[in-house]
């Protein structure tokens, strides 16, 4: 009896909890929340604040590097667009540089994204604040513009502002591959696991992730993946949890698509590290980090001008 009494008071709370939510919601609110849920899948190419000035269909790139930087590093993207991030056409293929950009409170960081967008064009950003953890969305945000305007190109790399990478050894690495699909290369992390130390930078909490191992992904600092993975990676996105990593964010992207990162070359090229720099080192390698402004002229000037010169097979 005491039960059976339980269970009508419980379904009749139900019912009337259940009828009010109903009658609160109307015809015109079910459509707008469905008009919502369909424009997360038809996202507008006018969520782009800036776009880069090319067209891909007509001048297709054989590289798109894209590289995420803060507003106020203006030192780093004008040494950029002197040396290796400078368009330049490399055994037929040619390579473009853009930068990712968010967005920031402040009105002088903002003048100076406008100014250097309308001078160099060379800019992609969207309304996120520019910010460390935001890097997964900065990231998200070049594959979906790869995915919207630049289908055309055949490889994309991702890198940061602190990098030095030398353009002439990866095209030539990744012109000698006969797979240009389903690849994803870079520093590969096949066996890491969460950092549970909340005083880490890399911190992830149970809740962020639970597991205690993470898919294998490649370092953020360098990594370059076929044109049709970018695109299936932004696509995936949506039904990947999110992680604020945005390089083991990427990697359960891949995991999800069942594609997995290997090496470019049977030696160690891309480097998270800072390599000491000399001509003959630097000729055989595609990434070196902690990389200022001035060294980065000073190294690109050396790089280029020892193109020539023999070098010893062992360094
Ligand atoms: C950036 O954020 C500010 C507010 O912080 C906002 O006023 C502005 O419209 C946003 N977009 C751009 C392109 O600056
Ligand atoms: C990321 O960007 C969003 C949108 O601008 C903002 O609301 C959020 O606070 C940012 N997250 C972090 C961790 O900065």
């Amino acid at each position: 009896m005491i039960i059976k009494k339980k269970v009508s008071v419980f379904t009749m709370a139900f019912a009337i909890v259940g009828l009010s939510i109903f009658s609160m919601l109307n015809y015109t609110e079910i459509l707008s929340f469905c008009q919502e849920a369909t424009s997360i899948f038809k996202r507008k190419d006018s969520d782009f604040f800036k776009l880069p000035n090319i067209d891909c269909r007509r001048t297709p790139p054989f590289l798109v590097i894209l590289v995420t930087s803060h507003p106020r590093q203006i030192k780093s993207r004008t040494a950029i667009r002197e040396t290796w991030g400078k368009e330049r056409v490399i055994a037929e293929k040619r390579i473009v540089t853009f930068f990712l950009l968010g967005n920031t409170s402040q009105p002088f960081d903002r003048l100076i994204v406008t100014t250097e967008s309308s001078l160099y064009r060379d800019i992609i950003q969207k309304d996120f604040l520019d910010t460390y953890y935001n890097l997964t969305l900065k990231t998200l945000m070049g594959f979906e513009w790869i995915h919207k305007f630049c289908p055309q190109s055949s490889f994309v790399m991702k890198t940061d502002c602190d990098m030095f990478v030398n353009t002439y050894y990866l095209v030539e690495l990744l012109s000698k591959r006969s797979q240009t699909t389903r690849f994803f290369t870079g520093i590969l992390k096949m066996h890491d696991s969460p950092i549970r130390d909340p005083g880490s930078k890399w911190y992830v909490s149970k809740e962020e992730y639970p597991e205690n191992k993470y898919p294998p992904f490649c370092s953020g600092t360098g990594y370059v993946l076929s044109t049709d993975v970018a695109s299936h990676v932004y696509m995936v996105s949506q039904k990947v949890r999110f992680l604020k990593l945005e390089d083991v964010f990427v990697g359960m992207c891949l995991a999800e698509l069942k594609i997995e990162p290997e090496v470019l070359h049977s030696e160690p090229t891309f480097f998270a590290s800072r390599v000491e720099f000399s001509p003959c080192r630097y000729r055989k390698l595609i990434t070196s980090h902690f990389v200022t402004a001035a060294e980065m002229l000073i190294y690109w000037t050396g790089l280029e001008r020892s193109m020539v010169e023999e070098c010893p097979e062992i360094q």
